[in-house]
Formats: structure tokens, sequence, C-alpha cells
């Protein structure tokens, strides 16, 4: 083993004599250091370079990817930065996941992401690194490298899809593919109209721009000061991302010279202003797990019932899908992100620092709101208040989460007999049985859909409507699970129950006919089963089968940890924090 390279970036280097990491890989004239020169040089960098600090540049591009289909231009755009700041870009790859391929679900893939990431921050010559990413589940992989290696890092995603355009309408994805395809199953709409939809949704290169997950993370890469001001919002295609590209390969450079880290960044109070922004936004549910993965990653827990109190305490005010009207597009005309954050102003951390080397204030001296229509005042908001409530309860101990602005009124406080279904399958085999014994008071349970039960836990809490309760018109009943749900849904459901029912959690004891009671304003979810009774069905009670017995699979199902704990591999965890949060657990 060399001296002077290590994964905790400069510190060691710095031992060594070297200020930098590159400078241990590239100035010494000992065997290895001819070694690193001689072979960088062959690839067109000359000595001169190598005297530079080294920027990685993680291009996540991937043509199984469409919302990083743009990156390699982005790339070279943050190259050009680099160049004039006087840095030595070098570009790397490392798995890059897209939500609409990947099975089971992209879930599976964010912790392999994140240790990919890391990995590659950790174990080369580079000095500071630019993140380009952008579907859901990459940015948070990003974060929670950045976080564990701390080397000097910018988080550039890729930004939204322009709107989609069709006969005059404005078009989300994929807010709007649920309505195009029922329209088709329904008769109205021909194979061709289908089409004519389909070319015209998604138009362009970018991310999905509603405010769903990809949208809320990296409005929160923003909020967190991990990303450039105003980079959230820009539209993927527009050239003015191309310019916030280049001036971020600037600013790396800059603060590699001032040794500025992703921990001096992602305080605690950072992480603050970010689930206020969020609960500000109508943000994504998943947004909650994300968070307390990066937090843990920087050695802090992060209980949900600070997302209660954040909730509680931020009005709604950001007017986009699906929770209000306008998309990405729009925001970006009205100010993005740093406009909402203006607008927020007492309720953010105004003294963090970000990547711009300066105060979240500071950034936000020139922002202003263009467009009250799709920002509002915290004096005219949507909703008084964020729209994430947590619950607990005996059926969800560690806690469960409610999207509680999208539960019809009459259901905010309701008790009703459980419908169980033992899994996602035999959800899907038995929710449309005419014979199926349920009325629209009934709570329809879905078990074994958690982090290990699903596997990954994929965006199945939106459990249908039994069809014969459809057509009597029932639109919203009360659902609970242990899996996720994407930022599109609907209804009173209730997801991230834990610990999951794969676990032995409560969840895995409902039997149908069981009273559950949910009082949201109360922030309770409690299965009226006496103790006793529990008990016995837990003395029975056989966990399912591993759904895998090899490879990545059984190693996540071995070492995720439940949802209220982000749902990281606990060996991910810095050491202190994964004894104080799982011993004697
Ligand atoms: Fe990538 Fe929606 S598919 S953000
Ligand atoms: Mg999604």
């Amino acid at each position: 083993e060399r001296t002077g390279i290590s994964g905790e970036g400069n510190a060691e280097s710095r031992a060594a004599g070297h200020r930098l990491k590159s400078e241990a890989y590239f100035r010494e004239k000992d065997l290895w250091g001819f070694i690193h020169r001689s072979f960088t040089k062959s690839i067109g960098y000359t000595g001169e370079d190598l005297r530079k600090p080294v920027i990685g540049i993680c291009n996540t591009f991937s043509e199984l990817n469409k919302c990083h289909s743009h990156f390699n231009e982005l790339a070279d755009y943050v190259k050009r930065g680099v160049w004039q700041a006087g840095g030595v870009p070098m570009e790397f790859p490392t798995i890059s996941i897209g939500e609409p391929y990947v099975k089971p679900t992209t879930m599976l893939l964010r912790n392999l992401m994140a240790m990919d990431t890391e990995e590659m921050m950790k174990g080369h010559p580079i000095d500071g690194v630019v993140l380009l990413g952008g579907c859901d589940k990459t940015v948070p992989a990003q974060l929670m490298a950045a976080a564990s290696v701390n080397l000097p890092a910018i988080v550039l995603t890729g930004g939204p899809m322009l709107n989609g355009r069709l006969g005059g309408r404005s078009l989300g994805a994929c807010t709007d593919c649920y309505g195009f395809t029922l329209e088709h199953k329904a008769g109205n709409l021909t194979d061709e109209e289908l089409a004519v939809a389909e070319d015209a949704i998604c138009r362009s290169d970018g991310h999905c721009m509603v405010m769903g997950t990809a949208s809320t993370m990296a409005s929160i890469a923003e909020a967190l000061g991990m990303a450039l001001p105003g980079c959230a919002a820009i539209p993927a295609p527009d050239s003015r991302r191309r310019h916030l590209s280049e001036r971020t390969g600037k600013q790396i450079v800059e603060l590699v010279r001032r040794d500025i880290r992703p921990r001096d960044i992602m305080t605690a109070e950072a992480v603050e202003n970010a689930i206020t922004v969020t609960m500000a936004s109508g943000g994504s549910t998943n947004a909650i797990i994300h968070l307390v993965a990066i937090s843990q990653r920087l050695g802090r827990k992060l209980p949900l019932e600070t997302f209660d109190a954040i909730s509680r305490r931020t009005p709604f005010i950001l007017n986009l899908r699906p929770s209000g009207k306008y998309q990405m597009e729009e925001y970006f005309e009205a100010g993005g992100v740093p406009a909402l954050m203006k607008e927020l102003g007492p309720l953010l951390h105004g003294g963090c620092l970000t990547v711009t080397g300066k105060t979240v204030t500071e950034n936000l001296v020139q922002a202003a709101t263009l467009d009250r229509e799709v920002i509002r005042s915290m004096a005219e908001p949507l909703e008084s208040q964020g729209g994430i409530a947590v619950l607990r309860g005996n059926l969800a101990p560690d806690g469960a989460l409610i999207k509680q602005t999208a539960v019809s009124a009459h259901l905010k406080q309701h008790t009703g007999r459980a419908v169980v279904f033992e899994s996602p399958a035999d959800l899907l085999l038995r929710i449309d049985d005419p014979e199926l014994e349920v009325d629209e008071h009934s709570v329809l349970v879905l078990k074994n859909a958690g982090p290990k039960g699903a596997p990954a836990m994929p965006e199945i809490g939106q459990i249908p409507i039994p069809q014969k309760l459809l057509v009597r018109g029932i639109r919203d009943m009360v659902r609970i699970s242990d899996a996720r749900i994407s930022g599109t849904s609907y209804g009173a459901l209730i997801v991230h129950a834990a610990p999951e029912a794969a676990v032995g959690g409560t969840l895995a004891l409902v039997r149908d006919g069981d009273e559950i009671e949910l009082d949201i304003a109360a922030r309770k979810l409690v299965l009226k089963v006496p103790d006793g009774e529990l008990a016995r069905r837990r003395a029975v009670w056989k966990a399912p089968d591993p759904h895998y017995d090899r490879g990545y699979g059984l190693l996540f199902h071995e070492r995720v940890l439940q949802a209220n704990l982000g749902c990281d591999f606990d060996f991910l965890l810095p050491a202190e924090l994964r004894r104080e949060l799982l011993d004697g657990a």
C-alpha cells in the first residue's frame, strides 16, 4: 500500500505532505509517481495539467436512463468551466438508474449507486467532484456518497423536460401517463391517438417535469446548498442550463481551493432547510427516506417527527402538479427554488454555507418571485401546512406516513374493518374480484411490500379502489401498506409502515375483519386487537422466504434498514451511529 492516498480525501494526503489528493499521485518522483504521470499523459493530459487540481466529473449518461440522455453535453460544459478556473477535469462513469426500466424497482439499486459513487470518489486521484444526476434515485445516491466521502462536491442535476404539449394542453410526465392509457383502455382513444400522445408528452431531454421525486430531489440538492442556486428548475434543453454547467465547473475548482466540503455544507440546519423547501413545494414522500439516509451518512439521526414538525409550520406555496396546477417550466420562469426560498425567508436558516462559498441569505439577495400564480406568498398559501403527517400507534410503532392534503375530508378520522392482501401478487389477484367482501368503510391492508418484503419497497402503496366500489362512485378509501408511493399519488394512503410485515411488524399480524383506527389530527394509527391476541398471532407468524438466494439481491435483503431509517445498508452508516441505532434494536 502506498502512503498518502486514501479514501478520506485530502486529510491523509496532507499528512503525507500534500495539500491535495492528486498531488500524492502526480508529484512524487518515485515509481508510482512515474507510472501515474506516464499513464495519464498517454490519454492527452500534459505534465502541466497534472500540476492542477483534478476534478472528477461523475457522468451518469446512459441510453438506459432517458433522464440522463444529454449528460455528455452537460459534462462538456462542466469541463470548460474546470479548465477556465485552472483545474483539470477527468470524467468517469458510475451505474445510472432510470425509473421506467429497472426491475423490480430502482430502489433496489439506490444503495448500489451510492456505493459505486463512493468508491469511485475514494479510489481515484480526484480533489473534487461534480455529480451529474437527475432521475429519482440518482441524486440521493450521489448525496449519500458525497456525505460519506466528504470530498468537495457539487451536484449538477440534468433539469426537467419541457412541458408536454398536445392540442393546447400542457402535459406532465408521468401524471398524465395514467389518463391516456385509461382512456385508451376505455375505448376513447385509438392506437394512433395514443401514439400521438406518447410523442407529445415527453418531447425533450430531462427528467419528469412535475414535482415528483426527481424534481423534489433536485430542489433538495439546491436547498441543502449542494447545487448552484437556480439549478433545479432550468429546463434540460435550455441554454441557461449549459451556462450553469460551466459555472458549476468553475465553482468546484474554487471549492477545492478553499477546501469547502459536503459536511461543511450539509449541516443539521441545512437539512432542515431542505425539509422546509420540500414541504412548501408539495414534494414527494420518497424524499423523506432519502433525507434520512443522507443525514445518517453525515452521522446524524433524523427522526420522522422532525418532518412532521416542519410540515406543521411550513405553508404549501408552490402551485405545481401533482398537488397544484403548473410544472417545472413555469416554476423556472417564476424564479425557481431561489424565489421559493426567498418567500420562505423566516422559516429557513439563512446562515448555512453553500457551494457558492456564500450563505443561503447571501445567495438570495437577487432572488424574486416573477409569477404569483406559481409561487404564492406565505400570506396567501395554497394550504397553511405542508402535506406530510407522521402516524404512530401499535400498527406502525416506528412510524408511517400519510400525505394528508391528498386525503378526502371524511376519511381524516376513520375506523373500519381490515380487508387484507398478503402480498402485491395477492392484491393483483383479488382486488377486482366481485366476491371480495369489502365496502367503502373497509380499510385495505397490503402486506409484504416493504424494503425486504416486495423486495425493495416498490411504489405500489396506491392500492387501487376495488372495481365494484369504483362503479358505485367510491373514489377514496383508507389504505395501508409498507410500500412507497409515487409523487403523483392521491388518496388516503398510509405508507412506509415500519417495521414492515416481512420482518414481523404488527402489519404482518392484521387479519380480515380487524378494526383499524386512523386519526390524522392525533397522528394515530391503531390496530384494535388486544395485546394477548396479537402475541398469539405473533407466535405462529413465519417470515416469508427472501426473494434472492445469491448476489446483490441477497446482500440487499440481509442488510437493508427499515423505511424510518432511510433504507440504507446497515454497514454504510458511520460506525458510531450504527451502534447507537442498531444495538439492542
Ligand atoms: Fe426519470 Fe421520471 S423517469 S424522473
Ligand atoms: Mg417517480
